[in-house]
């Protein structure tokens, strides 16, 4: 099993997989980026996305935009930093937008999934894990935060998201980490760390 160098952490709005995915980065010395926003030109499509302004919004352009951001980020981020022998640790990827925009939005799932084989040039994470927390906690954490649009975007919208995540991860087994976002943050990391070890990464 060669060691997995494009590691991607997946979840819910407020699942903690940001922390999770710095620190895991700084334990092993990786490059930490994200999607979306990784570059500036994505920063300012993130915004786009972002602003509970752009209710009109279609689900076609979120997707093409979502897949702009991730095009340059690949071409200006990921890519550059794998052929320099780094390992990258990515908080979101191109399965964001398969759980948002194909499961969430109801795109046609294989079309959105064409659409970022071409946007990411075929280049997609090794590894996922997916930080798959409590309903209950989620909610919690998103009563206390201002909402953009997406986490305003309604609890059907969110479960598709999710059940979107479970079934990908379900079908990819061999691509796919599971965490049950259970115990404190060092006890995740824990998980993580050996479950990510198992597959061959570095620890
Ligand atoms: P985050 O800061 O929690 O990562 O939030 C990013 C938001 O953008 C989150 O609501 C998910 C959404 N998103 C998509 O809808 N499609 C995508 O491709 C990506 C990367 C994020």
């Amino acid at each position: 099993m060669s060691r997995p160098r494009y590691i991607a952490f997946e979840g819910a709005e407020g699942c903690g997989k940001s922390t999770q995915a710095a620190k895991y980065a700084e334990s092993i010395g990786a490059v930490l980026t994200r999607e979306t926003g990784g570059t500036d030109i994505g920063s300012r499509l993130r915004e786009i996305l972002h602003d509970t302004a752009n209710d009109h919004l279609t689900p076609r352009a979120e997707a093409l935009i979502a897949a702009a951001d991730r095009a340059q980020h690949i071409a200006e981020v990921v890519r550059p930093a794998l052929d320099a022998g780094k390992t990258i640790v990515s908080d979101r990827s191109v399965f964001s937008t398969l759980a948002y925009q194909g499961y969430g939005r109801q795109q046609d799932i294989d079309e959105v999934r064409k659409l970022n084989e071409w946007a990411t040039d075929g280049l997609w994470p090794e590894v996922v894990v997916f930080i798959d927390t409590p309903d209950e906690v989620i909610a919690e954490r998103m009563s206390r935060r201002k909402l953009d649009r997406f986490e305003a975007a309604g609890d059907a919208f969110h479960e598709r998201v999710i059940d979107g995540f479970r079934t990908m991860a379900a079908a990819d087994a061999d691509r796919w980490i599971t965490v049950a976002a259970v115990g404190s943050i060092s006890d995740v990391a824990e998980q993580i760390r050996d479950a990510l070890a198992a597959r061959g990464s570095a620890s």
